[in-house]
């Protein structure tokens, strides 16, 4: 989220994730340092001056493969709360929080009733919408949901209009490398699942999934979502002979972050993690030139 803020002119006064390995790569990148903090052991009123609070809270307390606790997942499902603190101490302009598509109809729909009355009596005017990255111009699958508030003072507050979608003019194909893939991304005759995978992956300007037990292929020519986790769920393309999976690279232009952006030496879980627990970079910089109209009133 770093990235499509500042691609839309904003700079970072303070950045934190509650992981070390994210540390390696955001400071390989930004010149603001993440700090490696659990939000609970940070206070308030430590934060240095900020106009927008942008927050993924975690997906899981709230999504159908996180068993739908969502308020009750312990300290997880209250990260929202945490961050409501914030808003209340703090009172900035506006914010941007990202969550998974189903937040809205979670616990039938009590728990997004939650957050909004929540956020209402902290004086924000709250606006939301589901986006598809592949509107905005990049090929991948991912519908989340967005929550824009801007602060109820703010003469402009009600009228915040989400990013229209884009005509897409890249592909699949500009996105995949076409040069000789790195040895570990192929699929061998030794892998267990050799056989239908490679009798199910074949067309070269589609990408496919292995889900498991069977290839999925996507219809719509885009990535299929790509996930934090790998759990048994291969991104796979062709390449000639081979299938391969995507490598790390290649996921992480699917999320929208240029070349020129910095990968360390972590293993390929490790960056399949982080690429598949950001936020697609066009999409956030879209919100947030929006978001910057409300704050120049
Ligand atoms: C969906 S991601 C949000 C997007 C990502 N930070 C970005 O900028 O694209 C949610 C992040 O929240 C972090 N997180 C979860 N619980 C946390 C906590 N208690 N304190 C700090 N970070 C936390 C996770 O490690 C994860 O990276």
């Amino acid at each position: 989220m770093t990235l499509g803020f500042h691609n839309a002119g904003f700079k970072t006064s303070f950045a934190c994730d509650i992981e070390p390995k994210c540390k390696i790569t955001y400071d390989l990148n930004f010149k603001t340092k993440l700090t490696v903090e659990d939000l609970f052991n940070i206070s308030p009123s430590y934060y240095p001056d900020f106009d927008v609070l942008v927050a993924g809270f975690p997906c899981q307390s709230f999504s159908i493969a996180g068993k739908r606790l969502g308020f009750e997942d312990g300290m997880r499902g209250n990260v929202f709360f945490q961050l409501a603190d914030i808003l209340r101490i703090r009172k900035p302009k506006a914010f941007l929080f990202e969550n998974v598509k189903n937040l809205v109809g979670h616990d039938n729909g009590n728990t997004f009733l939650t957050i909004i009355k929540t956020l209402n009596e902290l004086g924000y005017v709250v606006h939301h919408q589901v986006l598809n990255t592949r509107n905005y111009n990049l090929p991948q699958n991912r519908e989340r949901i967005f929550l824009v508030g801007i602060r109820r003072d703010i003469s402009s507050a009600k009228s915040f209009d989400f990013p229209q979608p884009l005509e897409p003019t890249r592909t699949i194909q500009d996105l995949l490398d076409t040069t000789e893939p790195d040895e570990t991304l192929l699929i061998k005759p030794s892998h267990k699942h050799y056989t239908p995978i490679y009798e199910g992956v074949v067309k070269e300007d589609t990408i496919y999934q292995w889900r498991r037990s069977y290839v999925r292929e996507n219809k719509r020519k885009v990535c299929p979502t790509i996930t934090a986790s790998i759990g048994g769920v291969l991104t796979l393309v062709r390449q000639g002979d081979i299938v391969r999976m995507l490598s790390p690279r290649e996921l992480f232009r699917f999320q929208g972050f240029p070349d020129s952006y910095k990968l360390p030496d972590l293993s390929y879980t490790q960056l399949h993690h982080q690429a598949g627990n950001s936020v697609s970079v066009p999409v956030i910089t879209a919100i947030a030139s929006e978001i910057t109209k409300h704050l120049n009133n």
